[in-house]
């Protein structure tokens, strides 16, 4: 089966200036690329993703990098996905893995999030993904399967959804998996999908890798059958993050 690629650069709390989110709007916009052919989504800060869903060309998405648990009311710091869905903004992300280490989210609260983006029609890159001690001990599989499996109960459209497979040690560290070694997660995490939501699901949820991919590894990592596009931090705040987006649409 045939699955349209998808990238998503998470800006994270960077960069620090407007005017660089001015640069990058326009490097961005300054490459073509056939839009029916991957779908490409920028997660930047709340305060400059107005600025940039004004700014980016329809070829690009804009999206947020959380998503409340709640509903409106009195909850400082959250926004909704029904405001989200309401400004136009289609994407947003759950469960990364700063997220879950530094704010302390749970699989419990990933799997609220992911039933108020579902139900307010937002789409979903899931993020899951192992520690370098999880890796030592041989647990990929199970961490993978425990993230994954919180939130299935709750994905009644799974063309809303995709999985970031974002190793933990690989993320913003330089070290990249090999093929090899993200391939084999890949076909593990899907193998997961079909015993958790089935075959048909497994077969066309896209499953995008993170964790230190950039324009010099991702032909590589793009070559193999299970991996479907990226999730991108450090490289998706230089113009070149441009060349992982044609590499996906070629
Ligand atoms: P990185 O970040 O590409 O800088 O490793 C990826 C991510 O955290 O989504």
């Amino acid at each position: 089966m045939s699955r349209k690629p998808v990238i998503g650069a998470n800006w994270k709390s960077n960069p620090a200036s407007k005017s660089t989110v001015d640069e990058l709007v326009k490097a961005f916009n300054e490459t073509s690329w056939d839009g029916s052919k991957v779908d490409v989504c920028v997660f930047p800060t709340c305060l400059h993703a107005g600025m940039a869903r004004d700014g980016f060309k329809k070829e690009i998405s804009v999206g947020l990098q959380n998503v409340s648990k709640t509903g409106a009311g009195a909850f400082t710091g959250e926004w909704t996905a029904e405001m989200m869905a309401e400004l136009g903004y289609e994407w947003c992300l759950i469960g990364h893995s700063e997220r879950r280490s530094k704010y302390g989210e749970t699989d419990e609260d990933t799997a609220i999030k992911m039933e108020k983006a579902q139900a307010a029609g937002i789409k979903v890159m899931f993020c899951i993904g192992e520690s370098l001690e999880e890796r030592e001990k041989g647990v990929t599989d199970a961490v993978n399967e425990r993230q994954l499996k919180a939130v299935v109960g709750k994905i009644s459209n799974w063309d809303l959804v995709t999985i970031a497979y974002e190793p933990v040690w690989a993320i913003g560290t330089g070290k990249t998996a090999t093929p090899e070694m993200a391939q084999e997660t890949h076909k593990a995490v899907r193998a997961t999908v079909a015993k958790l939501a089935g075959d048909a699901v497994a077969a066309k949820v896209r499953i995008q890798y993170g964790g230190s991919s950039s324009p010099d590894n991702c032909e590589a990592l793009f070559a193999q059958p299970d991996i479907d596009g990226f999730l991108v931090g450090g490289a998706a705040l230089k113009p070149t993050f441009t060349k992982m987006i044609t590499c996906l649409a070629k």
